[in-house]
């Protein structure tokens, strides 16, 4: 059994985290005890990192910098926040955004460091720098990072750096310089802390233990891909009213776990395909009026089998907010996806598309006609692509001459982190990798509507 304890800040209870705090808080020690190497703090997401941290400096009543370095793009942002925390300088209008000091190298961020621990009602007081998210400081020169392993060392004070990240430290050394931190590793929670943690959102007209069934029912499914509590979270969230809706309609008694779980288990299986992706966020989810009444909304149906990647929210996807470029590029995706490479020449040559649009004006209305009506089939499943044959249907696609720049190969860095598209090699060169589009082919269509394109009169399948 899981035992907790009472975090410092707002007094919710970290399960499981016993030995962790013990760790943070001995690296802390006493307001003047002298300071150790750097404390590397490590886990996967969500596993308490940055609570176990903040409570233990709230505990310490030491002055300390909570900075997170998502936030800080420059080294010289990273210093002047740190400088701003610890001396209680805000940057405000009335001080021009000031703040404590201009301080763009490590140099001076030295010396404004010095004069802050010495400004202390106590100057020996240890005063402690944490890091949230280091591992966006491998971004930076290499020195940035070596000077916060070193820092006690070069201010001469009694400062403590604590480092969290996702990362392992094994990823962080490239350079030389490097003093090796002490290591934390927080590990990932076990089921039953998970359950534990989760428990306490159970809603107030449920039992505990019909709550907790649902909660070890969705371990259970997704244990394997996700073990994020805030993930989890998000799905107990999403799920729960529609798992529980048949008791509240009276329809199934709420022991009988195996009746339940059959009618839940086609959103469950349908949602497999989009864990992270949040088409929906458990807010717009509940706004929406997804749970208790038992109704399948479209978003909640289960996908269709034509489509391939189609699932909860996937018919919003061409109301995405998306550069212009980047919707092209999807456009282009698709259709590298699903036409054979021998059939590009044909069917995006301009002369070629000049000429067929004087001989098969007639055959292409036929296909807008299609388009509306969205019911042709898709030859196969998509196939891979190289970058140079995207770029090449893209310029067949743009009206106007655009030059390859920065920004599209950018455009296609961005959709593959939306997971718009998807690549399938995990070769280092980004040139020769291999992509492909696996969007739903409804999906493309509007998207294609929203930037006036029609994306079907330039299937292989139409143009046959
Ligand atoms: N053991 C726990 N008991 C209670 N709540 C927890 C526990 N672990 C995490 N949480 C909750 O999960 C959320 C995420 O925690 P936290 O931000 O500390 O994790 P993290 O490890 O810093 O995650 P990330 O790496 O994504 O920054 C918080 O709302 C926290 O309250
Ligand atoms: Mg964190």
């Amino acid at each position: 059994m899981s035992s907790s304890v009472r975090d410092g800040g707002g007094g919710e209870e970290l399960v499981g985290r016993e030995k962790e705090l013990e760790q943070v808080r001995q690296y802390v020690g006493k307001p003047h005890s002298p300071c150790l190497p750097a404390l590397f703090v490590y886990g996967t997401s969500a596993t308490a990192k940055t609570t176990v941290v903040r409570t233990v400096m709230e505990e310490s009543k030491c002055r300390y910098a909570m900075i997170n370095c998502l936030e800080t793009y420059s080294p010289r942002v990273l210093f002047e926040q740190i400088l701003n925390s610890l001396s209680g300088d805000t940057p405000t209008p009335d001080n021009l955004y000031g703040g404590h000091a201009r301080c763009d190298t490590v140099y001076k961020f030295i010396k404004y460091l010095k004069g802050v621990c010495d400004s202390q009602e106590d100057p020996k007081a240890t005063v402690y720098i944490v890091l949230d998210n280091c591992e966006r400081l491998r971004l930076f020169r290499n020195h940035d990072l070596a000077v916060f392993l070193r820092l006690r060392e070069l201010v001469h004070r009694n400062v403590g750096v604590i480092l969290i990240s996702t990362v392992i430290w094994e990823k962080f050394r490239e350079g030389t310089g490097f003093a090796d931190p002490l290591m934390a590793h927080f590990p990932a929670y076990t089921k039953a802390e998970t359950l534990a943690i989760l428990q306490r959102r159970t809603p107030r007209d449920v039992h505990p233990s019909h709550f907790r069934q649902f909660v070890s029912l969705l371990w259970d499914v997704f244990h394997g891909p996700c073990r994020d509590l805030n993930e989890l979270a998000h799905l107990v969230a999403l799920f729960f009213d529609k798992y529980y809706a048949p008791v509240r309609a009276g329809k199934i008694n709420a022991d009988n776990k195996t009746a339940l779980f059959k009618a839940i288990s086609p959103l469950l299986r349908a949602h497999f395909s989009s864990l992270y992706l949040r088409e929906t966020s458990t807010a717009e989810w509940l706004a929406a009026g997804a749970g208790g009444d038992g109704d399948k909304t479209e978003s909640t149906a289960a996908p269709s089998s034509a489509s391939t990647t189609s699932t909860r929210g996937a018919s919003q996807l061409h109301k995405l907010e998306l550069p212009y470029f980047a919707k092209v590029l999807i456009l282009a995706a698709f259709l590298a996806s699903h036409n054979p490479a021998r059939s590009d020449l044909a069917i995006f040559s301009k002369r070629q598309r000049k000429l067929s649009k004087q001989r098969g004006r007639s055959k292409r209305k036929a296909a807008r006609r299609a388009d509306t009506t969205a019911k042709f089939r898709l030859p196969t499943s998509p196939s891979t692509f190289p970058l140079s044959r995207l770029f090449a249907i893209f310029y067949s696609l743009m009206d106007e001459e655009t030059d390859l720049t920065a920004d599209v190969y950018s455009h296609v860095k961005s959709l593959l982190s939306l997971r718009l598209l998807t690549r399938t090699t995990t070769d280092d060169n980004f040139d020769s990798a291999k992509f492909k589009c696996t969007m739903a082919a409804e999906d493309v269509i509007a998207l294609g509507r929203s930037v006036e394109i029609d994306v079907v009169s330039y299937l292989h399948e139409v143009n046959a």
